[in-house]
């Protein structure tokens, strides 16, 4: 079966450097309401779910309008108040599922950044209808208001569709590990002589980014690719047991745990050993 041609609409957002005037301001104001390493930055991103907080919420969102929309449609004159009440759950929920969003844009660059912000706007005027139908309908003026809501419906429907594409194509909030198995057997990766204490060394086995630190007689190893967007953890900084991202500031212990988001997920760890003058390591 062939893509249908709204397939190719993110590749021309990506390319609409137009965006970048509504974004760069906007992100700059994102920053300074959920700064980075905050507790805030922390909740919203979801580091203590264990996974992006945004998508979950967005389920509500649209569950909620769905079964409105289907009540509307479906319900007769019985249903009337359960479909407004639904109407009014969706736009509660859709106030947390934005801030998680507005997070979670914040730390987007270039192509993705702007096909995030079109989600946003749409998202938006998929909210402002809403906003509207729910007065609407409590002004007694159903068909304006069921008019309303199969709008915002519509444009919040093809604004999450930009937002499967972000998650499934782009990877906006996958565990950038994901994929990650490691060495099974004992593989070398540096010399041991040259890993100098306490410091964050790069290294590679089999074509898979390895952090090493090494602490006394301890030598910590983890995967150098951070669990968040992927950036290089060993172009971090070392505070005290802490590995810090160098991107967005996502703190992980030399075992790996989370201590800061706003990643989600641990990084894979590695066994080490030292042979022969060289820092070995497994899965
Ligand atoms: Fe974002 Fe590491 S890539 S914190």
């Amino acid at each position: 079966m062939k893509p249908l041609p709204c397939a190719r609409v993110p590749d021309r957002i990506e390319r609409l450097a137009a965006l970048d005037r509504l974004a760069e301001p906007l992100q700059k104001a994102a920053r300074t309401i959920v700064p980075q390493g905050s507790q805030l930055k922390d909740l919203f991103s979801g580091t203590w779910l264990g996974h992006p907080l945004h998508p979950p919420l967005t389920d509500v969102v649209i569950g909620t309008w769905t079964s409105a929309l289907l009540l509307d449609r479906l319900g007769g004159r019985h249903a009337e108040g359960a479909a407004d009440r639904l109407v009014a759950a969706g736009i509660l929920a859709a106030i947390p599922t934005a801030a998680s969003g507005f997070s979670d844009w914040a730390e987007l660059r270039e192509g993705n950044r702007r096909v995030g912000t079109v989600h946003a706007v749409g998202n938006t005027a998929g909210l402002v209808l809403n906003m509207l139908s729910w007065s609407a309908r409590r002004r007694g003026n159903r068909g304006a208001g069921i008019a309303l809501s199969t709008a915002g419906y519509a444009i919040a429907g093809m604004s999450a569709w930009l937002g499967g594409h972000l998650a499934f194509s782009a990877g906006v909030g996958v565990d950038h590990t994901a994929f990650e198995a490691g060495p099974s057997d004992w593989t070398p990766v540096y010399e041991a002589a040259e890993l100098e204490e306490r410091t964050l060394a790069g290294a590679q086995a089999n074509g898979t980014g390895i952090l090493l630190v090494r602490s006394g007689e301890t030598i910590h190893a983890l995967s150098d690719t951070c669990s968040h967007r992927g950036c290089a953890l060993h172009e971090g900084e070392l505070d005290g047991d802490t590995v810090i991202c160098p991107c967005h500031g996502s703190t992980f212990g030399l075992d790996g745990s989370i201590v800061k988001g706003p990643a989600t997920s641990p990084q894979p760890r590695y066994q080490t050993r030292v042979r022969d003058g060289r820092v070995e390591i497994r899965a």
